[in-house]
């Protein structure tokens, strides 16, 4: 239950798409391709994200070895060794390695049922002009289904968020992999769609949407930023057999249906793994995603998720602990969190690991503890 690797049974089977790539385009297949990414693939994307309102262009996207290939791209483009960086606490945990390997400082904000603290960076961005400071260079998010958190930002909180960027100039970097796994509720446009002012780097990838290990993916931003990322990508190009294959896949229109299927498989995931967890463990609370891959769970105040995870870990049964999720060093976070994730393990894994989770749940227990009532942050 640890990971946000995709459902086994629900991997699409590309040998047709990858035996036409390899007999019709096999010369472009086979050797480097164009650094940007393949113009087919490119403006397939164009079209795609048009679907949910971002008005882009071929030029104004960079193919990429997956989100976080973007994620690294992006850190080269706009940061400089001590430079701070905005983000959720707690944020995507892959995240924090890659800003700080760029030599970025963090600035945790909080989270809610509405998105990003939005009010909050204001004041941060206010005092740091008042103490004749330097403003984050960028301030990272993921708007849809967040990793860790699950909750989605409302249009408000987004319109809020585009506005602050552009007022400060500040850029935003939106990491969007799980949007079209939602579940339940209507979409909500991307920050992408609404920023004239094009302060928003969109990055996309196609892990969650038809696989992890094809490594495809992509950030969009304006044609001059673009353009310097393409100059910082400095590996030849992503390969272009796997975005060919990609492309077949989805020019042939399967992407939708693909979609759907997923959608409908990791929602009777998430279902099975709610249902466990209340069955198994009431003394833990969580808000339900409505889409994505993963639910925070909050532990009675006394029990600490590392722990938690440790001991599962010896019943058979993989947690990752909240601490993981923290970017700061210098600060002192909750320790009471866990992530689950339900997308890999089959149904009747779920309730087994659930299972497991539980008695090792009570085997950290350690009584007298505080009862818990707060919603999660
Ligand atoms: C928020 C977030 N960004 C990026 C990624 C990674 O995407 P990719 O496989 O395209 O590098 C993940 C995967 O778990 C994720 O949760």
């Amino acid at each position: 239950l640890d990971s946000g690797h995709a459902y086994p049974a629900i991997l699409p089977d590309l040998t047709a798409e990858a035996e036409r790539v390899l007999t019709t385009y096999r010369s472009q297949a086979l050797q480097y391709g164009p650094k940007q990414g393949i113009p087919e693939l490119r403006e397939w994307i164009t079209s795609y994200s048009r679907t949910d309102g971002v008005s882009t262009s071929a030029d104004r996207v960079l193919v990429t070895n997956g989100a976080k290939q973007a994620l690294e791209l992006v850190c080269r483009l706009l940061l400089d060794e001590g430079d701070s960086v905005v983000m959720t606490s707690p944020t995507y945990f892959t995240a924090i390695p890659i800003f700080r390997s760029f030599g970025a400082r963090f600035i945790e904000v909080g989270q809610d049922e509405q998105g990003i603290d939005v009010d909050q960076i204001a004041s941060i961005f206010a005092e740091l002009q008042r103490e004749g400071r330097p403003l984050p260079k960028f301030i990272y998010d993921v708007p849809e289904f967040h990793n860790p958190t699950g909750l989605t930002t409302s249009l408000s909180r987004r319109q809020s968020l585009v506005d602050l960027a552009a007022k400060w100039g500040v850029y935003i970097v939106e990491d969007s992999p799980y949007r079209r796994i939602r579940f339940e509720g209507s979409s909500i446009a991307p920050l992408k769609a609404i920023d004239p002012e094009d302060y928003v780097f969109h990055v996309g990838t196609f892990s969650k949407l038809i696989a992890p290990g094809i490594r495809v993916g992509w950030v969009s931003s304006s044609a001059e930023m673009i353009a310097r990322l393409v100059q910082l990508k400095a590996d030849s190009g992503s390969s272009p057999l796997t975005q060919r294959i990609v492309h077949e896949f989805c020019a042939a229109g399967k992407l939708n249906a693909h979609t759907e299927r997923v959608v409908a498989t990791y929602r009777t995931h998430r279902d099975r793994i709610v249902s466990a967890l209340r069955r198994e463990l009431p003394e833990i609370s969580m808000t339900v995603p409505s889409g994505g891959y993963y639910i925070w769970l909050r532990l009675p105040s006394g029990i600490d998720g590392d722990e938690l995870a440790k001991q599962g870990a010896q019943e058979g049964v993989s947690v990752l602990p909240g601490s993981k999720f923290y970017a700061a060093a210098d600060i002192e976070h909750p320790k009471n969190f866990i992530r689950v994730a339900y997308t890999h393990a089959t149904p009747d894994e779920i309730d087994e690991g659930v299972r497991r989770l539980a008695s090792a749940f009570h085997a950290v227990e350690s009584p007298p503890r505080e009862q818990h009532a707060q919603p999660v942050p």
